[in-house]
């Protein structure tokens, strides 16, 4: 199978040698190459260039040309933080917050994630597989390319594994690259448990068969006021750490307090939310950056829409040169969508991010956010035909101003057309 796109408007990320990612200062920089052409052979990128470079076509032989005018062509979306493996909707508790209560307030009341682990807990395997497989395809078709996974709502560690093993499943369907997050510490479970014996548990139970069955990328903890705190949060990192497992947290979404330092000083790949920053947050995140192994700041904005709270100040990130991903957060309760087109159009309009930054956030930065640089985030010669066609636009800007409208036309995975 070999394809052809040409008079491609303007292709997006593509690199002779890709960086493994941007840091804040540099995203606005994502290459542009206008008036382009792409060739494509068994489902991987081959090589690229502008129209004016075009060499003709020597060898017709099983060619498909495909005439790209307007459009524009993307590295697929890059969504490093999701909780895609889920049991049920949660309309009925959106329902609540319109009739006046809370997020925390439902969750309070035994609602919110233990209301997601008790349906969990329920349904088998299979089903679960069944829901999470239409789900992935479903996000596939919007023009995600690779995903991040976590578990979080079984909250035994029966269940926990059990949403694992089913990510595992997922990993060995698909062909993009899928990584699974252990998110044991999600919520205290319902029962006698506290936040510190339910993270002992997990640390002695669950984690080392995590570990030997190598079901897990990461470790994350809900790092926040109610939840888990600095303590537990500390000892699952560094139980993590001693497996050989590194960790991507939920920090800073309602509260600040320390979780940020602590992150960053236990080598975490990325701290995701970050509604809420301090200075020093971001002072700690700066040092990182200017080192050889950053933690990415992970911005959610389908999160911050969805529930009313405010959006990360990415703004001060990118200033201080940190590299900032974007993400869905697909979740039935603070985060409904898997649609990476709609994170980016809120990056643009919520964010203020410039288009190229909030693209470079969500493909470049979501790839390495989740250390799959290597197989997705740009468009480079070798690399799998991960890409997505849009409509025709003005300009990349038209992805937020058309605010009604699909920007995506097509989406390939491995050069097949999804
Ligand atoms: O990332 N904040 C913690 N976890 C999820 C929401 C979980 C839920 O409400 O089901 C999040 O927003
Ligand atoms: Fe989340």
């Amino acid at each position: 199978m070999r394809m052809l796109w040409k008079n491609i408007k303007g292709l997006v990320g593509a690199y002779d040698a890709p960086p493994p990612y941007l840091k804040g200062g540099e995203m606005r920089s994502l290459p542009v190459l206008e008036h382009a052409w792409l060739a494509i052979e068994d489902g991987v990128i081959v090589d690229f260039g502008t129209m004016d470079t075009f060499q003709g076509i020597a060898d017709w032989s099983g060619l498909e040309v495909m005439d790209c005018e307007g459009k524009y062509a993307l590295p697929a979306w890059c969504d490093s933080h999701t909780h895609l493996v889920f049991a049920a909707s949660r309309s009925n508790e959106f329902l609540s917050r319109l009739e006046g209560k809370s997020y925390q307030e439902i969750a309070a009341e035994g609602g919110g994630i233990l209301n997601s682990a008790r349906a969990l807990q329920a349904m088998s395997e299979a089903d679960l597989l069944a829901d999470a497989r239409n789900r992935l395809q479903q996000a596939i078709r919007t023009g995600t390319g690779s995903i991040e996974i976590k578990s979080g709502y079984g909250l035994t560690a029966e269940a926990e594994l059990k949403m694992l093993r089913v990510i595992r499943a997922l990993k060995e369907e698909f062909t993009i690259p899928i990584k699974a997050t252990f998110l044991a510490c999600h919520a205290v479970p319902e029962g006698e448990w506290t936040a510190a014996t339910w993270t002992a548990h997990i640390i002695d139970q669950a984690l080392p068969v995590v570990a030997n069955e190598g079901l897990a990328d990461y470790v994350d903890a809900f790092c926040e006021k109610g939840y888990f705190g600095l303590e537990e949060t500390q000892s699952l990192l560094d139980a993590a750490s001693s497996h050989g497992i590194l960790s991507k947290v939920h920090v800073n979404q309602f509260n600040v307090f320390g979780g940020v330092k602590l992150c960053v000083n236990s080598n975490a790949v990325s701290v995701d939310h970050l509604e809420e920053l301090s200075s020093e947050d971001i002072e700690t995140l700066k040092y990182a950056a200017d080192s050889s192994n950053p933690t990415f700041a992970t911005a959610l904005p389908g999160c911050s829409y969805f529930l009313g709270m405010p959006y990360t100040p990415v703004h001060d990130l990118m200033k201080a040169d940190v590299p900032v991903a974007l993400a869905t957060d697909f979740n039935p309760g603070s985060a409904p969508s898997s649609n990476m087109n709609r994170v980016v159009q809120l990056a643009i309009l919520k964010m203020k991010m410039h288009p190229l930054e909030a693209i470079a956030a969500a493909t470049i930065n979501g790839a390495a956010a989740m250390e799959c640089s290597e197989r997705a985030g740009v468009i480079a010669r070798g690399r799998a035909a991960n890409v997505l066609l849009t409509r025709p636009l003005n300009g990349l800007e038209d992805l937020a101003y058309d605010f009604g409208e699909e920007p995506v036309e097509k989406v390939f995975i491995d050069g097949i057309a999804q």
